[in-house]
C-alpha cells in the first residue's frame, strides 16, 4: 500500500494542509482562512482557536479529497507562523487572543529588554538584539499592561505549538520556532536562565524543546474524531515556518539560499555554527536541520504589500479573475508587466507594519515616492513588486557581508510563483533565480520532517534530495540589473531620510 505524509502551513491568513507521496508529490490540498484583528495602528491578533478548528477542518478536507486511508498516511508535520503569543491558563484555554509575528506594539518592551540585559548580552545568548515582533517583547507587554492575565498564564505556547498541544495533549516546540521567541541560549539549543530570569519569566511556563524531526506528540482520540487521522499518528516536532520552507527548499546544508515572498519576505541561509551579524540586522535561529542554524533576513511586509494593493485597487482583477478561474494576481502580474523597469521613476518602501531587516524600526511606514499624474495603476503595481525586491535585496545583501554565499537563489512562496517578481530578484542579487517542483514549500517542508519522524527517511538532507528539484532559472539581465544596483541607492537612502519623520509621524498619531 502506498505511504503517504502530510504537511500543515498554519500561516497569518490561513491554514493549507497538503497530503503528498513520501516522494513529494502533492495528492491534495485544503486551505480554511481566519480573520486577523487589527484593532489599533501596529497591533495583530488572532484567535487560537481559530487556527485549531481550521488545522482540523483542513486535514478533514484533505483526506476526503484524496480518497486516500488514513490508515496509509505516516505523519503530520507543522509549519507555523513564527513570533506569536499563546497564553493559557490553568484549564489550558486561551486567556487572551494571540498577538502575532507582526504586531508592533512592544517598542517600548524591545527598549526594556535592552536596558534589562544590554545589546552586547542579548545578541551573544540569544543571537539576535531586542526585537519588537519576537515573543519576548510581547510576554513583558502582557506584563506591563494586562498584569492580571500574566498572573494566570500557566503555559506559553507559539501558534503551531498550540495547534500540536489541540491534537496531541503535548507541551512541545522545536528549535526554529522557539529561538524565535528571543528567551532560548541560541548557540546552546536551550531556554536561557539568564534571559527568563531577568526578564522575570518562569520557565515553568515555557515548553519542552525537541528537534523538528523527532516525533513530538500522536494524534488522540478527541483530535482524530475531529480531523480524520487514526488515533497515534505521530507528529513531528516540526518547524518555524521559514525553516519549514527552507527545507521544502532544499536548503539543507551550506551553498544554496532561498527567497520566500509569503505575507512576510525572508532570504534565507543555512549555517553550520550560529554565525550572529554583530550589528544585529539579520535574524540568527536554530534550523529545523538537526544540530543546524541559519541565518535569515526579514522583510515584514512582502506579499503583504501587494495584498494589501489587491484589496483596495484590484477589485476589477478579482472579479474578472473569478469569472475566468484565476488567481486575481496572475493578472496583477501582467498589468505590472506593462510598466518599465524602474515604475517610470516610481519607487515604494514596503514597511507597512515597520521593518526588520536592516533597520529594525517599529515605526517605520509604507511610501510612494515621486508619483507624478502620468502614473498609472500598472505603475503603482509594479513599484510595489520592486519595493519588496529592493527590501529582500538589503537582506541578501547582509548575508554576503556575512560570507554566506550561493551559486543560486531559490524562490518560494506565493510570490515566488511570480516569474516577473523572480526575475527582479534576479536582476537585483545579481544571481541565478530558480523554484522547485514543490509550490507548497511550507507544507513540504513540515510534512518531510513528518517523514523523517516516522522512520521513512533517515534525516532531513536525505529526505531534501529524495523529494526536491530545481526548475525554472532565470538569469540576471544586465540593463535591469544596472538599473536596480542605482535605484537601490536611492531606495535605501529614502530610509535614512525618512527616519526622524518616521519618529515623529509615531509621536503625532499618539
Ligand atoms: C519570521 C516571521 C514570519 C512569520 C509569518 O521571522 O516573522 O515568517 O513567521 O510568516
Amino acid at each position: 500500500m502506498e505511504k503517504y505524509i502530510l504537511g500543515c502551513d498554519i500561516g497569518t491568513s490561513g491554514t493549507k494542509a497538503v497530503l503528498f507521496t513520501l516522494g513529494g508529490k502533492p495528492v491534495a490540498s485544503a486551505t480554511f482562512e481566519y480573520p486577523l484583528y487589527q484593532e489599533q495602528n501596529g497591533y495583530a491578533e488572532q484567535d487560537p482557536d481559530d487556527w485549531v478548528h481550521a488545522t482540523c477542518d483542513a486535514i478533514a478536507a484533505v483526506i476526503k479529497k484524496s480518497g486516500v486511508s488514513a490508515s496509509s498516511i505516516l505523519s503530520l508535520g507543522l509549519s507555523g507562523q513564527m513570533h506569536g503569543l499563546v497564553m493559557l491558563d490553568e484549564n489550558d484555554r486561551p486567556l487572551r487572543r494571540a498577538i502575532i509575528w507582526c504586531d508592533q506594539r512592544t517598542g517600548a518592551e524591545a527598549e526594556e529588554m535592552t536596558r534589562i540585559l544590554t545589546r552586547e548580552k542579548l545578541i551573544a545568548i540569544t543571537a539576535n538584539p531586542a526585537i519588537t515582533g519576537f515573543t519576548a517583547a510581547k510576554i513583558l507587554w502582557v506584563k506591563n499592561h494586562e498584569p492580571e492575565i500574566f498572573a494566570k498564564t500557566k503555559k506559553i505556547l507559539l501558534p503551531k505549538d498550540y495547534v500540536r498541544f489541540a491534537l496531541t495533549g503535548e507541551y512541545l516546540s522545536d528549535y526554529s520556532d522557539a529561538s524565535g521567541m528571543q528567551l532560548m541560549d541560541v548557540p546552546n539549543r536551550c531556554w536561557s536562565k539568564e534571559v527568563t530570569s531577568a526578564l522575570g519569566i518562569d520557565m515553568a511556563l515555557l515548553p519542552t524543546l525537541v528537534e523538528s524531526s523527532d516525533v513530538a506528540g500522536r494524534i488522540h482520540e478527541k483530535a482524530a474524531s475531529l480531523c480524520g487521522l487514526l488515533p497515534g499518528t505521530p507528529v513531528a516536532g516540526s518547524a518555524g515556518d521559514q525553516a519549514a520552507s527552507a527545507v521544502g527548499s532544499g536548503i539543507v546544508r551550506p551553498g544554496v539560499i532561498s527567497a520566500t515572498i509569503g505575507t512576510s519576505g525572508v532570504v534565507f541561509a543555512y549555517a553550520d555554527k550560529p554565525a550572529i551579524d554583530p550589528k544585529g540586522r539579520v535574524h540568527t535561529l536554530c534550523h529545523a536541520v538537526r544540530g543546524a542554524w541559519h541565518i535569515m533576513g526579514v522583510t515584514q511586509g512582502a506579499g503583504l504589500s501587494l495584498k494589501w494593493f489587491r484589496d483596495q485597487f484590484c477589485k476589477d482583477e478579482i472579479n474578472v479573475a473569478a469569472s475566468l478561474g484565476v488567481d486575481p494576481y496572475v493578472l496583477m502580474d501582467k498589468e505590472a508587466e506593462k510598466s518599465p523597469i524602474g515604475a517610470d521613476g516610481l519607487l515604494f518602501l514596503p514597511y507597512f507594519m515597520g521593518e526588520r531587516t536592516p533597520h529594525l524600526d517599529p515605526d517605520c511606514r509604507g511610501v510612494f515616492f515621486g508619483l507624478t499624474s502620468t502614473h498609472e495603476k500598472r505603475d503603482l503595481l509594479r513599484s510595489v513588486m520592486e519595493g519588496v525586491s529592493y527590501s529582500l535585496a538589503d537582506c541578501y545583501d547582509i548575508i554576503r557581508e556575512l560570507g554566506f554565499d550561493a551559486s543560486e537563489v531559490r524562490a518560494a512562496g506565493g510570490g515566488g510563483r511570480s516569474l516577473l517578481w523572480r526575475q527582479m530578484l534576479s536582476d537585483m542579487f545579481s544571481s541565478p533565480v530558480t523554484t522547485t517542483n514543490s509550490s507548497e514549500a511550507g507544507a513540504l517542508g513540515a510534512a518531510l520532517l513528518g517523514a523523517v519522524a516516522a522512520g521513512a527517511y533517515a534525516n532531513v538532507p536525505e529526505a531534501a534530495d529524495a523529494t526536491i528539484l530545481t526548475k525554472d532559472r532565470l538569469d540576471p539581465d544586465p540593463e535591469a540589473a544596472a538599473y536596480y544596483k542605482r535605484g537601490h541607492a536611492l531606495y535605501q537612502r529614502l530610509y535614512t531620510s525618512l527616519k526622524d519623520d518616521y519618529k515623529a509621524l509615531a509621536e503625532l498619531r499618539k
